[in-house]
């Protein structure tokens, strides 16, 4: 099949146009976690059948597209991440023509997908990595990946000390066809999700095809996954995995000693050579196809990634790692918005993602801590005061993010307010992450993974007929679709207020901002759509105009007190 126009027989708003280029600049982007969405056949795990069942509710929602986290094949060693074919679903999600009508479906509510792309690396079930094995050192099949001697008499120390991301050696020996133990491949995650070698023209062309195979069935764009990891300089003398890490560009902090672009192993300048390609593919359809970048860098490299020549659109995860502060917020605000437009782009916003503690729970906190993996662990079942504390700022939060410009990305569950699922630990965790540390259990990202509520009771709270490949706690039936659905001052009933709203008030990318004081962050949009959301102890009075939205759902009254976000128009 040639490039098409994806056919979206409902044009709704302006992201919803199907022919509009831009639908990606303001779009509010959900996130579905396939496994933990809904499960149609019973077998425990969520599926496209159970998708299928769901596009009502998502359409109702009010989001603009949706991005499917893996649905490949995969031995789900890093929850799909690890990638067995690029271009087939996996046969417990369910079959590429079920997902071709999950693509028309949602086209035809003027819904977009979007789906993740994994390229730093593939399972070590992919059929180039057995090849690479069968076919022994020095050959063209290893050249794929990136394999190299080990150091020793006999090769049997790894060719560096460098370390995982999830921990332990990032160099695994193979066996080689003839028995011995042979030589080494380079992996950044998991011993089973072997580096590509994006250096070879082979790997680059494949990845091309597989753009082509979604965009050709009618995906909309790309999440990159881990986008600034792909290129790498494995030029000899190494450098030690203590040099490596004090530069690393992942988080955004410490001072590299490498140039910008030229540490060994992340951010590297040659990325740009790939993206460029990439956007050839991109604007062979039309509309382009899109994609977001994850790219943990600092913020002046983002550009590389968010420039319409490059990806087009970049997360930034500044408002998932701050506390719950009015000047943090600001700033990282006004930055974000500065940078996107510099890029040619817009900015993304993210409170929860698949990877980290959700934000009703990382709220809860009593200070005004950030991120911290380890939030999960507090049982906020039991502690009612946490938990409301938790959820008012989470809404408060949401209702800021939905009223930025640019796009935001909501992760499934978030919008029923759930919090992180505590005590999944050792004997069931599934997550390669979850781990025991100097003796002691660390959570996971299974805790915000955990298979999604849809009704109060009944088996597995309506996700699954028969089974969940994560335990549900008790608790979980109260946060349930069904029941927030039947609650007009429900976590629900506020996500689909504010983004019909949203749509209603959509308008340019500025902002001008308002002096409410320091607990206060209060922004108008040029169409006189206004957000004020108070950080501090105190009520906070409100500029004049008419009150469309509250988070604490009180009447209409002159002040909100702590932990509320309003949108006024005039
Ligand atoms: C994904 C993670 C995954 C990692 C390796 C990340 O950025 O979001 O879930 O474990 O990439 O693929």
């Amino acid at each position: 099949m040639a490039p098409t126009d994806n056919q979206n027989p409902t044009a709704r708003g302006q992201a919803g146009h199907p022919r509009n280029p831009d639908w990606w600049r303001q779009a509010a982007v959900y996130q579905i976690y396939p496994r933990s969405f809904a499960d149609g056949d019973g077998d425990g795990i969520g599926d496209f059948k159970g998708v299928l069942t769901k596009i009502d509710y998502l359409a109702a929602l009010g989001v603009d597209a949706v991005w499917f986290s893996p649905f490949y094949p995969s031995a789900l060693v890093d929850g799909g991440y690890d990638v067995d074919d690029y271009r087939d679903i996996d046969p417990l999600i369910g079959t590429l023509e079920e997902f071709d009508q999950i693509i028309s479906q949602l086209h035809s509510h003027g819904i977009k997908v979007i789906i993740d792309i994994v390229a730093n690396h593939s399972s070590d079930r992919h059929r180039w990595f057995h090849d690479a094995l069968a076919a022994g050192a020095g050959s063209a099949e290893r050249a794929r990946y990136l394999f190299r001697d080990g150091l020793g008499q006999d090769g049997e120390e790894p060719p560096n000390d460098w370390q995982s991301l999830f921990g332990g050696p990032a160099w695994t020996r193979v066996t080689e066809p003839d028995g011995t133990p042979g030589q080494w491949y380079l992996h950044l995650f998991t011993t089973q999700q072997p580096d590509w070698n994006w250096a070879n023209p082979e790997v680059r062309q494949d990845f091309l095809t597989t753009l082509r195979f979604w965009g050709d069935r009618g995906v909309d764009g790309f999440r990159v996954d881990v986008a600034m990891c792909l290129a790498k300089d494995l030029s000899e003398p190494y450098p030690t995995w203590a040099d490596l890490a004090s530069g690393m560009a992942l988080v955004g902090a410490g001072t590299s000693p490498y140039a910008d672009g030229q540490h060994p192993l992340f951010d590297r300048d040659e990325l740009s050579e790939i993206y460029a390609q990439w956007r050839d593919v991109f604007d062979a359809y039309s509309p382009p196809l899109f994609a977001v970048a994850e790219a943990w860098v600092a913020p002046h490299r983002r550009a590389r990634y968010a420039s319409p020549k490059s990806l087009g659109q970049a997360f930034n995860f500044d408002l998932l790692t701050a506390p719950w502060d009015a000047a943090a917020f600001r700033e990282i605000i006004g930055a974000n918005v500065d940078l996107a437009t510099q890029a040619g782009s817009t900015s993304t916003w993210v409170l929860s993602n698949h990877d980290v503690v959700r934000h009703a729970s990382r709220y809860a906190q009593s200070g005004t801590t950030g991120l911290n993996y380890g939030a999960g662990a507090a049982p906020l079942s039991v502690d009612a005061t946490a938990r409301d504390r938790g959820l008012a700022r989470a809404q408060a939060a949401t209702a800021l993010m939905l009223a930025l410009p640019g796009s935001s990305y909501i992760y499934q569950g978030e919008e029923l307010g759930l919090p992180e699922v505590s005590g999944i630990l050792a004997d069931q965790a599934q997550d390669p992450w979850a781990r025991i540390e100097n003796g002691v259990e660390v959570a996971g990202r299974d805790g915000c993974r955990v298979p999604l509520p849809w009704t109060q009771t009944g088996p597995y709270f309506g996700f699954s007929a028969n089974a969940s490949w994560l335990p549900q706690p008790d608790w979980f039936g109260a946060y349930s679709a069904a029941v927030e659905s039947a609650d007009a001052s429900s976590t629900l009933s506020f996500y689909r207020a504010a983004l019909a709203l949203r749509r209603e008030f959509q308008t340019d990318e500025q902002i001008e901002w308002l002096e409410l004081g320091p607990e206060a962050v209060a922004f108008r949009r040029r169409n006189g759509w206004t957000c004020v959301t108070n950080f501090g102890t105190e009520p906070l009075a409100l500029p004049a105009g008419r009150i469309v939205l509250r988070t604490d759902g009180a009447a209409d009254r002159p002040t909100i007190p702590a932990a509320t976000t309003a949108w006024i128009v005039p």
